[in-house]
């Protein structure tokens, strides 16, 4: 809980990967332009969290409202999440970064599913870094089906409701045995959680930037680190 602390390193870190359309718009281009330049930009921050040595990343990249947007536009980034996973796992692999998709994984086409499950495969194993890929994903959505398994369980008998604490409730969220983000960052100068980890961010420490998510580059992410490292946390104590 010190402040000014360079040793404090975040454990998990998560990032609302926002301005992808503006930064192509401001260029004349198309918006799934921005998104393919938004890649480059995952590719420096997962080598800039393994630097650090952060175990956790995740990254927002398909919300459950997104699907609102033009066809082409979800086109386009279901086939930028299905060439990536699958053409960045060996590179992952090797340098120790494992892939786990969460989010309503089943409501997706079956041909994503299998892409996201062979990157899964393909980067089980020995993990420094464990990079979650929100996908299909919205807090409301997971905190609902949380909700409707408690509620299958105690049913069941397996579970009394007396039994219903903060720890269950987290075990069973997609991010289970995951610990919660220490820092979220979110680019591109907009100020909200867009339905996003909802129930874990209760006490993380958030880092607002007006860049745009393609130019986030790995100076912008040593920056937001450093700033965590000069947030006095407190979860609800008095400082001494
Ligand atoms: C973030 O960039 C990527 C996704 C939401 C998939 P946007 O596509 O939201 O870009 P802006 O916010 O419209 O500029
Ligand atoms: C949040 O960005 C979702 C992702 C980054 C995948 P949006 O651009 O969809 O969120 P809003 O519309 O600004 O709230
Ligand atoms: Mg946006």
């Amino acid at each position: 809980m010190n402040s000014n602390n360079p040793e404090r390193i975040p454990r998990h870190v998560a990032i609302i990967m926002d301005g992808n359309g503006r930064w192509a718009e401001q260029r004349g281009m198309e918006r799934a332009y921005g998104h393919v330049q938004g890649v480059e930009s995952v590719r420096r921050v997962v080598k800039a969290a393994t630097r650090w040595g952060i175990e956790y990343l995740t990254i927002y990249a398909f919300s459950t409202e997104n699907w609102g947007r033009p066809t082409e536009e979800v086109s386009a980034l279901m086939e930028l999440l299905c060439e990536n996973s699958m053409g960045e796992a060996p590179a992952l692999q090797k340098a120790g970064v494992r892939m786990r998709f969460i989010g309503n994984i089943a409501g997706l086409s079956e041909r994503v599913q299998k892409a996201l499950r062979r990157s899964e495969a393909m980067t089980a194993g020995d993990t420094k870094l464990t990079l979650q890929i929100a996908v299909n994903y919205s807090s409301r959505w997971e905190i609902t089906e949380m909700v409707r398994h408690l509620a299958d369980e105690v049913k069941a008998g397996t579970l009394s409701s007396a039994e219903i604490t903060p720890e269950v409730i987290s075990n069973h969220l997609t991010t289970a045995g995951i610990p919660d983000p220490d820092l979220l960052i979110r680019t591109s100068g907009e100020h909200r959680l867009s339905n996003f980890l909802l129930w874990q961010l209760s006490y993380s420490e958030l880092y607002f930037t007006d860049i745009f998510w393609p130019d986030f580059d790995e100076q912008a992410f040593d920056l937001a680190v450093k700033d965590f490292q000069n947030r006095q946390r407190r979860y609800g104590l008095l400082t001494k």
